[in-house]
């Protein structure tokens, strides 16, 4: 795969057009779908049967972020739907290692996410059973919010120690990504970005993924 990936958010999509949507976005890497279940975030969006919907409906391939409680019982439920990649939150998984485990026996790319307060250090010996890593660059729950950059440092962390270790994992970042935050997030070590509004608000959204991608290669 050729870095840096852009996946573009359908939380700030048409949620009555998805198909259309994800195909306006046409070149984005993967469709970042966000799945909420008003007990992990207080918002709530959408689940199983629309991402299996959606597994046909786009050749784009799927990035799920599951907010939600008990991702030991569901998650795995969203590799079988067709997922490509599946990610859950550390603070709510009960098994993390075991999860990964079971996405990656699934086929799907195994996920780990850390909200805004949740540090990476404590989990430094479990990162070779991910795929990927992504912080949190808002609080999760809504589209449309501030980057946070007091996690630049985060990143920053995380990237030497996926080096340190020879991983090959991705790292990723979601919450406030746009032109003029992107170029930090990459300088700090980020290699995949979702956006939400700076794709699916701009009157062109393929072009905005095309510029977003130019921004972080420099
Ligand atoms: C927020 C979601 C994000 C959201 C990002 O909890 O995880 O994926 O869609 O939206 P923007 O890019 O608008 O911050
Ligand atoms: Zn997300």
């Amino acid at each position: 795969r050729e870095m840096p990936q852009i996946c573009p958010s359908i939380l700030s999509a048409d949620f009555a057009r998805l198909a259309e949507e994800a195909e306006a976005v046409r070149g984005a890497d993967w469709l970042h779908v966000d799945v909420m279940d008003n007990h992990f975030v207080p918002n709530l969006t959408l689940g199983l049967p629309i991402v299996e919907s959606l597994t046909k409906a786009t050749d784009i391939p799927l990035d799920c972020h599951l907010m939600i409680e008990n991702p030991d019982r569901w998650a795995p439920q969203y590799a079988e739907a067709g997922a490509g990649s599946v990610t859950f939150h550390v603070e709510a998984a009960a098994a993390p290692v075991r999860l990964a485990r079971d996405l990656r026996a699934l086929g799907a790319r195994a996920s780990m996410a850390l909200r805004p307060a949740t540090p990476i250090e404590p989990y430094e010996d479990l990162l070779p059973e991910l795929d990927m890593l992504l912080i949190m660059t808002v609080e999760p729950g809504f589209g449309g919010q501030a980057f946070l950059d007091i996690m630049l440092p985060k990143i920053r962390r995380t990237r030497q120690l996926i080096d340190k270790h020879g991983l090959e994992l991705w790292l990723q970042v979601d919450g406030g990504v746009s032109a003029s935050t992107i170029e930090r997030c990459a300088e700090a070590g980020a290699d995949v970005f979702v956006a939400g509004s700076a794709v699916y608000g701009a009157d062109d959204p393929a072009a905005a993924v095309a510029a977003l991608r130019a921004q972080a290669q420099e």
